[in-house]
């Protein structure tokens, strides 16, 4: 293990803590990454004695420079680097109301620390003392656990997280990110603790469903959520797509399966964490939306555009951001069905430029999302789709080396034109202008300004316009 701990700080550490006589131990994630060979930049310490202290003469040494933010009430103190964040602590002792995250501390043993953390894999603690420098305290088999890929509670684990219920999202969180198991006791007690989670805030909640959505096989954790009954309570518009239904032996497809398949098979291609939302969002409307029409079936009519629509409400609920990333989402939701319908058709430039220019940049993300969203298992439908997309594709960088529509701006300004015509703004003035960007899209005039130009006089003659200094 020493050889592990070898940024200079835990040198400074130690030595100072021997100084004031004080037990001192590397604790929590930090040791758990070590073992998992995971990079970590939060280092935790724990102390028998106060850690404000601590925190105070390790900075010294670093230089006098140092700042260290001290956070009286809850007895911690935090040094940060330029490479590490390291918190500090005495060690504790919790207890908790029934109704609140905020637990009644006292200090406590290093084990008593070590029992009021998560899981085991997460109460691993190395000493830091010189005399025995880098040896493990493991006392609840943390180790083992790594070893089998396990997450389990040190505790009997109804007090794990009936004390804090946000470790439920956690074990669901841990065991998607790392490809753990959970362990059946502990599985059984999320089932019957899931109804706690409601004293959590929803900010946490969505930082956890963050981790899960930028792993690297997020259906894994949507799965566990529904399971454990926590998704319906979290996210219940997620848990309606889930069941099959059928009429007359006609049934459609389970569109919670699809959208986590849609979800896994998007991680390839993208760390962003938006587009991975859009993945899991495209088909959020499909439940409201489902008909079944005799002689043609179940269908999802405008599932796109509903779908569009539900997501201020979805997202203010559950407090994501309401900013250009929801409208980034709320893009792709909308135009996800675009590129099928095209490539179904026959793949005309109009109809492809009509697409870049409402998706504009995000025109490749878009593209990403339509060719996760083909999960059907016939093959000969998928290899026409993906050779079809393959078509849009080409056409997209085609048109856009010769019409620039990505971003488009109006060749003719609604200035010129009220200029020209001795107009002041009016309804005239938009409706020319919508003519030019709609025969640009059309394929009829290019976009550039000489010809729109001659498109906007021809136009305004027709409406009877006449320039003014004619
Ligand atoms: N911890 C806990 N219960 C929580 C949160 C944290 O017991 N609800 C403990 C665990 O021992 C954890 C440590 O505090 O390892 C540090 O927490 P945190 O930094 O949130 O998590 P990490 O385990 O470091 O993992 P990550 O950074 O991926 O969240």
């Amino acid at each position: 293990m020493k050889r592990h701990l070898k940024h200079p700080i835990f040198t400074i550490i130690s030595e100072e803590a021997d100084k004031l006589g004080q037990e001192c131990y590397v604790i929590g994630g930090f040791v758990r990454d070590l073992f998992l060979t995971r990079e970590s930049k939060d280092i935790d310490v724990v102390t028998l004695g106060s850690g404000i202290q601590l925190a105070q003469q390790v900075a010294k040494r670093l230089g006098p420079r140092t700042p260290v933010s001290v956070f009286k009430n809850f007895g911690t103190a935090m040094i940060k680097t330029n490479d590490l964040e390291v918190e500090f602590v005495g060690a504790r002792k919790e207890s908790y109301q029934p109704d609140s995250r905020k637990p009644v501390v006292e200090d406590g043993t290093l084990e008593d620390d070590q029992k009021r953390r998560d899981f085991t894999i997460n109460a691993l603690a190395i000493c830091l003392n010189q005399k025995h420098y880098g040896e493990l305290v493991d006392p609840f088999n943390g180790i083992d656990d790594l070893n089998n890929r396990i997450i389990r509670t040190p505790l009997e684990p109804g007090i794990t997280f009936s004390d804090d219920p946000l470790r439920m999202l956690r074990a669901i969180r841990f065991a998607t990110q790392l490809n753990f198991i959970i362990e059946e006791k502990t599985l059984q007690a999320i089932v019957e603790n899931k109804e706690r989670i409601s004293i959590i805030s929803k900010e946490r909640i969505v930082e956890e469903l963050n981790k899960i959505i930028l792993s690297d096989k997020p259906s894994k954790g949507f799965r566990l959520l529904d399971k454990t009954g926590l998704l319906i309570l979290i996210f219940p518009e997620l848990h309606q797509l889930k069941g099959v239904e059928e009429v007359n032996g006609k049934g459609h497809k389970d569109n919670f399966l699809h959208t986590l398949e849609v979800l896994d098979r998007i991680v390839p291609h993208t760390n962003n964490l938006w587009l991975r939302w859009s993945a899991l969002l495209h088909d959020i409307a499909k439940p409201r939306t489902k008909r079944f029409v005799p002689g043609i079936g179940w269908t999802f009519h405008a599932h796109n555009y509903v779908g569009e629509k539900m997501i201020p409400s979805l997202f203010r609920r559950m407090k994501l951001p309401m900013n250009e990333k929801m409208k980034y989402i709320q893009k792709m939701v909308s135009l996800h069905m675009r590129p099928i319908v095209l490539s179904e058709e026959e793949v005309t430039d109009s109809a492809v430029r009509r697409l870049l220019f409402e998706a504009g940049d995000d025109i490749d993300d878009l593209m990403t999302l339509c060719e996760a969203d083909i999960t059907s298992k016939n093959a000969e439908k998928v290899k026409r789709y993906l050779k079809n997309f393959q078509l849009v594709r080409e056409k997209l960088k085609d048109l856009e080396e010769r019409d620039h529509i990505r971003n488009f701006q109006p060749p003719v300004s609604g200035e010129e034109i009220m200029e020209i015509f001795g107009l002041s703004p009016c309804r005239q003035v938009g409706e020319i202008k919508n003519a030019i960007k709609e025969a640009i899209l059309e394929g009829e005039i290019r976009n550039e300004y000489a010809e729109a130009r001659q498109y906007m006089l021809k136009k305004a003659t027709e409406m009877g316009l006449k320039p003014v200094n004619n």
